[in-house]
């Protein structure tokens, strides 16, 4: 594990002791954790950056025992740590110190599926790639994906307000979330478990929730709307020769393709070295200063076809693109998507990573990572750029051999700034977790700062909730 020191202090929360231990017990016997061995999976994140030192993991089962559990740690003024499948990118996943982590890991059941609406409720520990397994083998398909869909949880995803590689198409879970079942901080379960479209009956509740990472509430059941499988899917993997290219072959492809498109992805040349040297990858076209992943999904393979055949030819011959494949079976669509899908795995073989996820201006999307190339020279191993071209969201990474302050202060806070002077956001889909928590107002002013306080101190008086996230401190 790569460590950076943080200068954060434990508040005054309580200790777990041996009555706390017992009484857990008698709420979820048998599944109150304190093996030392499972606990370190738990303390630590998927980047490996960030180590709490917990002592103890609950499993509940149900909401009920959420709630037990909640009302319990509320009285005793425990701090709790909420975690889904632990794969989250800002440290808000595990405990600084010693909260007590929350797992949501046997609350795995479906509720219910509706065939005719396509609205699917189920528990918030079932695992992403579950669920889409489920929902295709009815029609359907889960209105998000992203590459860690086989260990995260769709309560995690809920809370962190997940993008990933169908946002393009089907939106933010703003907008595909129709109802949440969520335990309080003091042991209240709030029922907004619905399932209608339209319901404009008061503030919209839910809402706070998505997107809260833990802060605000634990999730215990999400009710979501679920699209029908698209019967034609086309992913299209192709190289350009700049970014400029990159950019027009979106305009020509949401021109040509329009409402067929459902991803654009984008990844550069240092990308596509890092995952065919680090994952033993091969890439399927000549090597590039781009790539871009198209994906089509339709209804009918002739007419997505012929569309993404004429699109292709412009695009080519325009020189625009300079070379690319297409693939229409399982196999050949998983491989291509792996390329894009994997960077992240790549990047963390190659070192210490310094992670930034940006919304900005598409137009000025890629600005950024030749500017810091520049200004890093060597102090860096690589700089890399990809992401959700069509959601104006690029991934920007910058790896080094190990952890290092002086390649910090480079790029802290200008990374910021720069995305600031944009009107960007410094995170477009990560969150803020523990790492970014300080840096919200770069992209809020302070009005709103003020009002997230004010509601954090409403439903969580005492901040048992995931404290040290995503709110700065307070001073
Ligand atoms: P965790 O990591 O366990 O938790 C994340 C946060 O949510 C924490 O703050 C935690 O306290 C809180 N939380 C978890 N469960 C609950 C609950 N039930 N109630 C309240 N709070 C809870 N993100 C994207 O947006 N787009 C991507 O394309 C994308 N791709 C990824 C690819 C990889 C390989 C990896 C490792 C991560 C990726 N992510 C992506 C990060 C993303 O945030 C997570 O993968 C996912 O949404 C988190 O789910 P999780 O169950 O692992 O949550
Ligand atoms: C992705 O789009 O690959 C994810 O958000 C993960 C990452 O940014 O590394
Ligand atoms: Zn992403």
């Amino acid at each position: 594990l790569t460590q950076e020191r943080y200068p954060v202090t434990r508040l005054p929360f309580s200790v777990v002791s041996e009555e706390d231990l017992e009484a857990f017990e008698r709420i979820i016997p048998g599944r109150v954790v304190t093996d030392p061995e499972v606990l370190e999976a738990s303390n630590v994140d998927w980047l490996r950056t960030v180590r709490g030192g917990s002592k103890v993991l609950l499993r509940p089962r149900t909401s009920q025992e959420v709630a037990h559990i909640l009302r319990y740690c509320h009285e005793r003024n425990l701090a709790v740590n909420p975690q889904g499948g632990n794969t989250g990118m800002v440290g808000g996943s595990v405990p600084v110190f010693d909260e007590i982590i929350l797992s949501t890991a046997q609350m795995n059941q479906v509720i219910s599926f509706h065939s005719v609406s396509g609205t699917l409720v189920c528990q918030a520990g079932c695992v992403l790639e579950e669920l889409s397994r489920y929902v295709e083998e009815r029609g359907f398909v889960m209105p998000l994906d992203l590459g860690a869909k086989g260990s995260c949880h769709i309560g995690g995803n809920v809370a962190t307000n997940a993008g990933g590689l169908r946002f393009l198409r089907y939106g933010s879970l703003h907008g595909t979330v129709l109802g949440l079942e969520v335990v309080l901080a003091d042991g209240t379960i709030l029922n907004c478990l619905t399932s209608l479209r339209k319901d404009n009956t008061g503030y919209d509740l839910k809402q706070l929730f998505i997107g809260s990472e833990g802060t605000l509430g634990v999730i215990t059941a999400v009710s979501i709307q679920c699209p029908p499988k698209p019967t034609a899917v086309n992913v299209a993997f192709l190289g350009c020769p700049g970014f400029a290219e990159v950019l027009q072959t979106f305009s020509s492809c949401r021109g040509l393709l329009g409402e067929i498109l459902s991803a654009y992805e984008f990844m550069d040349a240092e990308c596509m070295r890092l995952v065919t040297h680090h994952l033993c990858l091969t890439s399927p076209v000549q090597e590039s200063p781009f790539y871009v992943l198209i994906e089509t999904s339709g209804s009918r393979a002739e007419h997505d076809a012929e569309k993404l055949s004429d699109f292709l030819e412009q695009v080519l011959s325009s020189g625009l693109v300079t070379d690319g494949t297409v693939a229409t079976d399982q196999m050949k669509l998983k491989a291509l998507w792996a390329l894009r899908e994997r960077i992240s795995e790549a990047l963390s073989q190659d070192g210490y990573v310094y992670k930034y996820d940006l919304s900005l201006p598409t137009e000025r999307l890629y600005d950024l990572v030749p500017d810091l190339r520049a200004r890093l020279g060597s102090r860096a191993k690589h700089v890399v750029g990809y992401g959700h071209l069509g959601d104006g969201n690029l991934h920007l990474n910058v790896t080094s051999e190990a952890f290092s302050p002086l390649l910090l202060d480079a790029l802290e806070p200008y990374v910021y700034e720069w995305t600031a002077r944009q009107r960007g956001s410094v995170s477009a889909e990560h969150g803020l977790g523990f790492r970014k928590r300080g840096v919200l107002s770069y992209s809020k002013p302070p009005e709103a700062l003020r009002l997230m306080q004010q509601l954090k101190a409403l439903l969580d008086p005492q901040g048992i909730l995931n404290p040290y996230k995503t709110l700065p401190a307070q001073a």
